[in-house]
C-alpha cells in the first residue's frame, strides 16, 4: 500500500486479506450483530470539522507526547487486539518491536499468544523506554487474573487497561466454530495458568479497579466507555484514564460513535484523568480530529493487525509512521506546533 495514494489503509486491507486465513479475516473485520456501529465509525470521524489557528509562530510540529507520565513519539498507539498469532508467526512479539520502533505505546491483549515476559523483552530489544500496558478482562472469581496481573507487570507493563464492555463476546455471525477446524490454536492461552482468567467478567464493579492496582502495583485505565456519568464513576473509583470504545463495534451494535461520545467524556473527566480513544482511526486528520476533541492518545486496532500481518514489525511500524506523518502535516496546517495546541481544535473558541 503505497501511502501517497488516497484510500491506502482499504489498500492495506486488501493486501491483509490474501494473506489471512478466511476465518481469522472474518474474525477480524466482524462487528456485532448487523455491523452498524463498527460501519459508521470512520464517517464518524470525518464528520468532525476542524477550526485551525493561524498566527502563532507554528514551527516544526512536535507529535511526542505522554501516557500516564512516559513519553511516547507519537499519540497514535497500537489498541489490544487478540488472535495476533494466527495473521503472523511472531504474533504480539512483532507487534510490540513494531510499536516500539516507532516510538508507540502497544497495549497487549489478555488473549496474547506469547507469554508477556516476552513481549516485555521484544519491545525493551528494540527501545529500553518502549511503553506497552496490559488489557485485562476480569474473571467471576477475582483471584483467577491475579498470576497474569502481576506477570505483565513483572514483564515492564506500565498500566493496566481493564475492558469493561465485554460481559461476554457480542454476537457476530462469522465464522463458524467449524471454520477454524485445522488451525492450531492452542498457544491462545499462552498467559494463563488457570484458564478462568481469560473469561470475560459479569458483575464489574468500581471496587475493582482498586483491586487490580492493590493486587499489581499499576495505574488504571478503563477501556470501554461511552458515557460521561460513567467515566466520573471511573474517575471517582481511581481510574488514571477513560478510554472512550465500543470495542470496534463488535460488542453491543449501535452503540454510539465514540467520535460522538468523545466530548462529553472529555467535558466530564478530562481535568482530572487522561482520555483515549478508539474506534474506526484511519489517518492523521482522524487523530486530529480526536485530538482536537479532548483525547491524549488515539489508538488503532484493525489496521495494525492488517500491517502485521503483511509484513510483521517493519509493518507495524510503517503502518505507526505513516499516521504519525499524516498527523504532523494536519498539526501543522492547524497552526500547531504541539500535541496539547490540538486541544479545541474540534470546536469553535469559546470566547
Ligand atoms: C479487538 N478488541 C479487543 N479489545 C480488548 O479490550 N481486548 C481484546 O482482546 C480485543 N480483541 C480484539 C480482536 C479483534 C480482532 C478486534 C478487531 C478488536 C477491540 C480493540 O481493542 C479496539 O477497541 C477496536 O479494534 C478499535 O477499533 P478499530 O480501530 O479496529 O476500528
Amino acid at each position: 500500500a503505497d501511502p501517497r495514494r488516497r484510500g491506502w489503509p482499504a489498500e492495506l486491507a486488501a493486501l491483509a486479506q490474501q494473506v489471512v486465513p478466511a476465518p481469522m479475516w472474518a474474525y477480524l473485520e466482524a462487528g456485532a450483530r448487523e455491523g452498524v456501529t463498527r460501519d459508521e465509525a470512520v464517517d464518524a470521524w470525518r464528520a468532525v470539522r476542524l477550526w485551525p489557528r493561524v498566527l502563532h509562530g507554528t514551527g516544526e510540529p512536535d507529535t511526542r507526547g505522554e501516557v500516564l507520565g512516559a513519553p511516547v513519539r507519537t499519540p497514535v498507539g497500537v489498541a489490544p487486539t487478540s488472535m495476533q498469532r494466527v495473521v503472523h508467526p511472531d504474533g504480539e512479539l512483532a507487534m510490540a518491536a513494531g510499536a516500539a520502533a516507532a516510538g508507540a505505546l502497544h497495549v497487549v491483549s489478555s488473549n496474547a499468544g506469547h507469554r508477556f515476559s516476552d513481549i516485555g523483552e521484544a519491545a525493551r530489544a528494540v527501545d529500553p523506554d518502549a511503553v506497552w500496558w496490559l488489557q485485562a478482562y476480569l474473571p467471576p472469581d477475582r483471584e483467577a487474573a491475579t498470576p497474569v496481573l502481576r506477570a505483565a507487570a513483572a514483564a515492564g507493563a506500565r498500566a493496566v487497561a481493564l475492558t469493561v464492555d465485554t460481559p461476554f463476546p457480542g454476537t457476530k455471525y462469522e465464522p463458524a466454530e467449524e471454520d477454524w477446524q485445522g488451525h492450531d490454536l492452542s498457544w491462545h492461552r499462552a498467559n494463563f495458568a488457570d484458564a478462568r482468567a481469560a473469561r470475560h467478567h459479569r458483575g464489574l464493579r468500581p471496587e475493582d479497579l482498586a483491586w487490580i492496582t492493590e493486587t499489581c502495583g499499576l495505574p488504571t485505565v478503563v477501556k470501554g466507555v461511552v458515557r460521561a456519568d460513567d467515566a466520573r464513576r471511573c474517575v471517582e473509583a481511581g481510574a488514571a484514564g477513560v478510554w472512550v470504545s465500543n470495542h470496534g463495534g463488535r460488542q453491543l451494535d449501535r452503540t454510539i460513535s465514540t467520535a460522538t461520545a468523545l466530548p462529553a467524556v472529555v467535558a466530564a473527566v478530562g481535568h482530572e484523568a487522561e482520555v483515549y480513544v478508539d474506534g474506526g482511526v484511519r489517518s492523521g486528520l482522524d487523530a486530529l480530529a480526536a485530538l482536537g476533541l479532548g483525547a491524549r492518545a488515539v489508538l488503532v486496532g484493525r489496521p495494525p493487525v492488517h500491517a502485521l500481518a503483511v509484513a510483521g514489525a517493519r509493518g507495524v511500524q510503517a503502518l505507526l509512521e505513516t499516521l504519525t506523518e499524516e498527523l504532523s502535516e494536519a498539526l501543522e496546517l492547524a497552526g500547531c506546533s504541539r500535541l496539547e495546541q490540538a486541544q479545541g481544535l474540534g470546536a469553535p473558541p469559546d470566547l
